[in-house]
């Protein structure tokens, strides 16, 4: 039996959802073009197209956002916020910024340039096209565990280091502009990354002296993980192990849209003062964010999100966090629905190849689930897979991804236990059909880069 770990909250402030019929979601999918990021948000009931600023923020966050300093420049919540940045990550530098891609936008131009290569355990969509807005390519060095939903082995967010020294070698290590460790790994499934392999990849940055930037996003959930699971970290506080886990880069950049529990914010962390990158980081944020003390934010979102850094690494939170997406997990089991297992920090990663054998890559396995899990039960996620992945930059052919997932992102601190029965008992539905869908989707019209967000699809008949 699936076990749910017990809110460590109680609930303050409630918002009515809508219902909807089956009729009405068909048209209405129709209407959206059979993507799911055009729908309207209260016509859905149950949103799990992402975990990102999508979060319950607490009593305490709400009382910050009433103090929130908005002086333009010096404010104390920036204050506030930066002290709680170097006292969690160990950071001498930390720059706010409205969100994780301005952080992308901001430092990765720096680093990065045409000709250059990034080499990441896996780069988000975002991270990717920035790494190719600014020239650059981006190459993903994933372990191969991770490339198979079944297998189950504790760290399939990791590097593989063995392949990233032989990548090094192969473009030459001055044509590799940064090493990103994305924690935990979200292209794979939320997948951890151990505190082993990032010594590792340190250890191969310093040896052919390549900065190591971490994607930090959901670096809390990532140190519950290497908590439960690694050796070595076993005694360790959360605090202790995302200390740890910062020290051995250099850079951070992080959406805290996730971890942090705001509902917009990002940050930029650069662990020496004397670092060169500093003054630059701060000359690209006043073009493109604002002033540095506050980095495109309102004093009350910085207020917010010093508070909100604390939360995320509280372990009884936690506990309850991961708790839900093991329940999920747990009863996807019983119904022998597969999905990345073990299953990931910040929501299920459901196999949609695995459901939908007979629909090919280009015919987009995960969009077909997620239009699915819409018309059946108003449910909303998204493709992680090759709807997601695009065309090739060079060649614009479609790219085949190692994976076709329909990734249940799950908010924090937003759905109950009975919301997460009725997302299982719509995916059982759908299996028991699933051999009657026979095609997947043909896409009618795409945008040259982060496709997904915006593209027009038609069910192919
Ligand atoms: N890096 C990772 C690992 C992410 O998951 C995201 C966003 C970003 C960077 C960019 O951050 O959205 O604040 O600009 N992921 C969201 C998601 C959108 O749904 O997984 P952002």
């Amino acid at each position: 039996m699936a076990k749910y770990i017990a809110e460590p909250f109680r609930i303050k402030a409630v918002e009515t959802i809508k219902m909807t019929t089956r009729d009405e979601r068909e048209k209405l999918i129709k209407e959206a073009k059979y993507n799911l990021f055009n729908l309207k948000g209260e016509d859905v009931y149950i949103d799990l197209l992402t975990d990102s600023g999508t979060g319950a923020m607490s009593v305490e966050q709400w009382a910050g956002v009433m103090k929130g300093d908005e002086a333009y420049a010096g404010a104390s919540s920036y204050y506030k916020l930066r002290d709680a940045g170097i006292d969690v990550f160990g950071y001498d530098y930390i720059q706010p910024v409205h969100q994780g891609r301005a952080a992308e936008k901001v430092l990765f131009p720096l680093l990065l340039n045409e000709g250059k290569y990034a080499i990441s355990n896996m780069f988000f969509d975002t991270t990717r096209a920035h790494v190719e807005l600014a020239g650059a390519r981006a190459i993903d060095c994933v372990v191969e565990e991770a490339k198979n939903p079944t297998i189950r082995s504790p760290f399939k967010g990791n590097m593989d280091v063995e392949k990233l020294e032989k990548l090094i070698n192969e473009y030459g290590p001055e044509k590799i502009g940064v090493v990103v460790m994305t924690i935990t790994n979200n292209s794979a499934g939320g997948q951890p990354v151990s505190m082993k392999n990032m010594r590792e990849v340190s250890e191969v940055c310093k040896k052919y002296n390549i900065p190591l930037n971490i994607d930090a996003a959901r670096y809390a959930e990532n140190a519950y993980f290497v908590k439960k699971r690694e050796e070595e970290c076993k005694h360790m506080s959360i605090q202790e192990i995302v200390k740890q886990m910062f020290s051995y880069a250099d850079t951070f950049t992080m959406s805290a849209k996730k971890d942090a529990i705001v509902n917009m914010g990002g940050l930029i962390g650069v662990k020496d003062a004397d670092s060169p990158l500093i003054l630059k980081i701060k000359a690209n944020c006043i073009s493109y964010e604002g002033f540095y003390t506050y980095g495109g934010l309102s004093g009350r979102d910085l207020e917010a999100l010093a508070i909100g850094i604390y939360e995320g690494i509280d372990e009884s939170y936690l506990a309850y966090r991961i708790g839900q997406s093991e329940y999920i997990a747990d009863r996807l089991d019983e119904a022998g629905i597969s999905y990345q297992a073990p299953v990931g920090g910040h929501g299920v990663f459901v196999d949609a190849q695995a459901m939908f054998p007979h629909i090919p890559y280009y015919e987009f396995p995960g969009q077909v689930l997620a239009v699915e899990l819409y018309k059946e039960a108003g449910i909303r996620t998204c493709d992680i897979g090759s709807y997601m992945l695009g065309n090739d930059p060079d060649t614009k052919e479609q790219l085949k991804a190692d994976f076709e997932f329909t990734r249940l992102a799950i908010p924090r601190r937003v759905y109950t236990q009975a919301h997460l029965d009725n997302v299982v008992d719509a995916l059982i539905a759908i299996k028991e059909r699933a051999h009657e869908i026979k095609r997947g989707y043909r896409i009618t019209w795409e945008p040259p880069i982060l496709r997904h967000f915006q593209a027009h699809l038609e069910p192919i008949e």
